[in-house]
């Protein structure tokens, strides 16, 4: 059987960090294999440029950083995709719904974000983790990157509201560490409990979302 494609998102500090790695070990805990993985990933040589523009050592426009956070999933994805066929259940922090939500935030249009992540993996599951402004603003190391202030993530937060599509669950991540990974294990077990799953596609926004 194959592992299941799982994707948490949400606007910085959101605590999806530390939810993947509780989730993990909720898959360990039930001897089922289970990885991580992260996006943007700024150990490859795409990364490491993504990770200047964030930490803002280089400039880029908006258009050409949308097309390096997209292009840093698709040299992955053969690899991804190829550890959930072998059984690996894969959990990851960040996927192309960040993508569209942070650029479209810009002003960009929305359509443009999503064409160049069309034809990804699709996930089984989007878990997406709501934060009011105020929750946000009190988690640690708020405001060390470019993009995290107020203003803009609550932009972005409206975006992600117009990516939701029917893998997606909306979890309020105001609560404590345990309430969110609580309200998380229940979604995922719901799937785990199948006794199959569909073949998973690279279909991702190739329908009428
Ligand atoms: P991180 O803090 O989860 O490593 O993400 C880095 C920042 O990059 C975060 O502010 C979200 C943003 N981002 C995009 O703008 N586009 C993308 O495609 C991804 C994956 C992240």
């Amino acid at each position: 059987m194959r592992g299941l494609f799982i994707v948490l998102e949400g606007c910085d500090r959101a605590g999806k960090t530390t939810q993947t790695q509780l989730l993990q070990k909720f898959f360990h805990a039930r001897d089922r294999k289970c990885e991580l993985a992260k996006f943007p990933d700024r150990t490859t040589s795409l990364g490491i440029t993504i990770n200047s523009y964030l930490q803002g050592s280089q400039a880029l426009s908006d258009q050409a950083i949308h097309l390096l956070f997209s292009a840093n999933r698709w040299e992955l994805i053969d690899s991804l995709e190829s550890k959930v066929k072998n059984g690996v259940n894969l959990i990851v922090d960040r996927y192309a719904y960040s993508g569209a939500a942070f650029t479209s935030a810009k002003g960009l249009d929305i359509d443009w974000c999503k064409s160049c992540d069309k034809g990804l993996l699709k996930p089984d599951l989007v878990l997406f983790l709501d934060t009011s402004n105020k929750t946000m603003s009190k988690r640690e190391d708020f405001g060390a990157e470019v993009y995290e202030n107020l203003e803009f993530q609550s932009k972005v937060r409206e975006q992600f509201h117009l990516l939701k599509d029917d893998s997606w669950k909306i979890i309020n991540a105001s609560g404590t560490i345990e309430e969110v990974q609580a309200e998380i294990q229940t979604h995922v077990l719901t799937l785990l409990n199948q006794d199959s799953y569909a073949p998973i596609q690279r279909n991702l926004w190739c329908g009428n979302e």
